[in-house]
């Protein structure tokens, strides 16, 4: 079986595929247009986000039998297309959920104790003790909107922590660490609201104008989930207006963002989209990446 990989993956996994039988060429910076050129010739691919699968390229690769994304959000993909075509589409669903997690935990500290804007003023040469008392995160309420892989890993953290947590997650019956309430009650009783769901037709602008208007003034939100599902100019305006007190952003409807109001914000701590870089996740997707292509190749 020849494989492609189109986005940058650890050579340990590459050199298992080979050692397994598969041919494996690697092209990490391959554009849109040399994409279309060259896949026709392979029988599977392998992309993390940056690469996009969308119909018009599988369309000019009848051979094509299997494509993996490592990595969790399917939404880089025209998936269900593919599989109308007979194409077996896989990734890695739980390969990062720790780090994402990780972070979005390390944001709700950032956030609390201003970590970002006190380190700003010591750069800057200015001792400013009394601009930054925080508060503790123990004793408060998170909210998670989505309690899938991730959500869970941040649930068991937070209630260590000494956080009440609350989710809403209209597809999960029962969740451990968690009391799952509706999204209003959530919205209502949160002092942090963190997201864990995919972006899909129904999770588009989830969090809009009316949402922002239903919690309780000075809450945080950290997105590390996905762009778009909270409404970009409802979130600039409440965190203006002074409803959110700080927001913690890993993802954005656009990457990179051609606005970087929001980024700008004092109130806002950012990065471009690193919740699954870590060396441990990298190594756990390209090795789940590695078993999933030879276990296919032997079908
Ligand atoms: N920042 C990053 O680098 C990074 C890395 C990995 C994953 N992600 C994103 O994090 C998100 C969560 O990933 P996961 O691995 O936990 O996925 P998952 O599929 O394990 O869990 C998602 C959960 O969201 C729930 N859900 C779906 N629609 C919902 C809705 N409308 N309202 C409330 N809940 C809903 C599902 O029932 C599920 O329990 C995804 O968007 C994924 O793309 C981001």
């Amino acid at each position: 079986m020849k494989i492609l990989i189109c986005d940058k993956t650890e050579t340990d996994a590459i050199e298992r595929m080979r050692a397994a039988g598969l041919t494996v060429d690697t092209n990490f910076e391959i554009t849109p247009e040399e994409l279309s050129a060259v896949l026709p010739a392979y029988d599977g691919m392998v992309v993390r986000s940056r690469t996009k699968v969308r119909q018009s390229l599988i369309d000019v690769c009848p051979k094509l039998k299997v494509i993996v994304r490592g990595g969790v959000g399917l939404d880089t993909i025209d998936a269900e297309y593919a599989r109308s075509k007979g194409i077996t589409v896989m990734n890695t669903p739980k390969a990062s959920s720790a780090s994402v997690a990780e972070l979005t935990i390390g944001y709700m500290f950032a956030l609390a104790r201003s970590i970002y804007k006190a380190t700003a003023t010591m750069k800057a040469e200015k001792w400013e003790k009394k601009a930054f008392e925080g508060d503790e995160i123990g004793g408060k309420t998170l909210g998670l909107i989505g309690i899938g892989n991730i959500g869970k890993e941040v649930a068991k953290r937070a209630a260590a922590l000494g956080m009440s947590v609350l989710a809403y997650d209209p597809y999960v019956k029962t969740a451990e660490d968690v009391r799952l309430v509706s999204l209003d009650e959530l919205l209502a009783q949160a002092d942090y609201i963190s997201l864990h769901l995919p972006k899909t037709k129904e999770s588009q602008n989830m969090i809009d104008k009316a949402q922002f208007e239903k919690m309780k003034v000075g809450v945080r939100i950290v997105n590390c989930a996905r762009g778009g599902i909270v409404n970009e100019s409802a979130l600039y305006e409440a965190l203006t207006n002074g409803k959110v007190a700080g927001a913690a952003l890993d993802v954005y409807g656009e990457e990179p963002p051609t606005d970087w109001k929001l980024a700008k914000l004092d109130t806002v701590i950012c990065s471009p989209h690193i919740g699954a870089q870590t060396k441990e996740a990298q190594g756990r997707v390209a090795a789940e990446v590695a078993d999933k292509l030879i276990e296919f190749s032997k079908k």
